[in-house]
C-alpha cells in the first residue's frame, strides 16, 4: 500500500477545505490558531511512519487525553469503572449537563466531559498528581520523553471552566466524585492541555491496534480483550453525538479533541492521527474527518 502517495493526495485534495470550520474559541488560548493548518501521520504496527503536512507540529490534544486517561483508569479498576461511568453514546454535546440529573450523576460514557471528570477523579485518588501521572503514561506509550502540558492553555481554560465546574459539583452531590471537585477540574483541564504532534499521538494510540501492547517496546499496556473494549468505546462514543455519522463515513474507532486532532486505529495495521483546527458543529475537526474518510476510501481499509 502506497501510504505516502495517498497521504500526499489527501493533503492536495483537502486544500479547498482547509480554513473551513471554526476554531474552538471558548478556550481563548486556542482561538488564535489558524484553521488552515493541517498535519497527518500514519504509524504502522511494524514501526513504519508516513507523514504529510505539519505531522510533527505539536497541538493541544484536548479531549484525545480522555482516551489515555480512560485506559489508565481501566488498567486500575477494570470493569468496576463502569459502576461510576456508563458506556453508551450520549447523543448530546460533549459538554452537556442535561442527562446527569435524570441519571443520578452517572455520566453516559468516559469520553464526554462529565465521564472524563469521573475518570480523572479515579486518577486523582490513586496518584498525587493525576496530570503528571497521565503525562508520564503518554510518554511511555509514545516513547517521547519531551511531551508535557501547556500551562498557558490550561490557565486559559481554567478561567472559563464554569460548565466543567458545574458538572463536577453536580456529580459530587450524587456522591460520584470522591475528591474535591475543583481539584478534579484542575487536573482534568491540565490533561486536556497536553501538547503532542500527529506522529506522537499515532504512536501513543498504537497499542490499541496491537492487541494492547506497544509494538516498539513490547510493553503490554492492557490485555487484548481490554484493547478491544477501549476501541469499541471509541467507535460508539469517541466523536460525541456525531459518532454515527463519523463511523458511517470513516469506519474506524476514533477519538477527537477541540484542538482539531483526531486519532483513529485500524486493528492489526496502524494508528493514524490528523490535525486541522477548524471544527464542525459537533466539535470534531472538519477537514480531519474528511481526511480520514478519504484515507479509508482510497485504501479500502477500515474495520468493516
Ligand atoms: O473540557 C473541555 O471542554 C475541553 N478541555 C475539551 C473538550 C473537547 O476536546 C471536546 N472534543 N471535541
Amino acid at each position: 500500500m502506497n501510504y505516502s502517495g495517498i497521504l500526499d493526495q489527501i493533503h492536495r485534495d483537502l486544500k479547498p477545505w482547509l480554513g473551513k470550520g471554526r476554531v474552538a474559541s471558548y478556550i481563548p488560548e486556542l482561538a488564535n490558531i489558524s484553521a488552515e493548518r493541517f498535519g497527518m501521520a500514519i504509524v504502522r504496527t511494524t514501526g513504519e511512519v508516513f507523514r504529510t503536512g505539519e505531522a510533527d507540529t505539536r497541538f493541544s490534544i484536548q479531549s484525545i487525553s480522555k482516551l489515555f486517561a480512560c485506559t489508565l483508569a481501566f488498567q486500575l479498576l477494570g470493569d468496576d469503572l463502569w459502576q461510576r461511568v456508563g458506556r453508551e453514546p450520549s447523543g448530546t454535546a460533549f459538554n452537556s449537563l442535561v442527562q446527569l440529573e435524570a441519571e443520578q450523576g452517572k455520566p453516559r460514557n468516559p469520553f464526554i466531559n462529565a465521564g472524563a471528570l469521573v475518570v480523572t477523579d479515579v486518577l486523582c485518588r490513586r496518584f498525587v498528581k493525576a496530570e503528571t501521572a497521565l503525562v508520564e503514561f503518554i510518554r511511555r506509550l509514545s516513547g517521547e520523553r519531551g511531551i508535557g502540558y501547556d500551562a498557558a492553555v490550561a490557565q486559559s481554560e481554567l478561567q472559563h471552566a464554569h460548565r466543567n465546574r458545574a458538572m463536577a459539583h453536580f456529580m459530587a452531590s450524587f456522591g460520584n466524585l470522591k475528591m474535591p471537585p475543583d481539584l478534579v477540574v484542575d487536573a482534568y483541564t491540565r490533561q486536556c492541555a497536553i501538547s503532542m504532534s500527529s506522529v506522537e499521538l499515532a504512536r501513543a494510540a498504537l497499542f490499541l491496534a496491537n492487541r494492547g501492547a506497544v509494538p516498539s517496546t513490547g510493553e503490554q499496556i492492557v490485555d487484548a480483550s481490554s484493547a478491544k473494549r477501549l476501541s469499541a468505546l471509541m467507535l460508539t462514543c469517541g466523536t460525541y453525538d456525531a459518532a454515527g455519522d463519523f463511523v458511517y463515513r470513516v469506519g474506524l474507532p476514533a477519538k477527537s479533541g477541540v484542538g482539531g486532532g483526531i486519532v483513529a486505529v485500524l486493528p492489526g495495521e496502524m494508528a493514524v492521527c490528523v490535525w486541522s483546527p477548524g471544527l464542525d458543529a459537533n466539535g470534531n475537526s472538519l477537514a480531519g474527518t474528511l481526511a480520514l474518510e478519504w484515507l479509508t476510501t482510497f485504501t479500502g481499509q477500515s474495520i468493516f
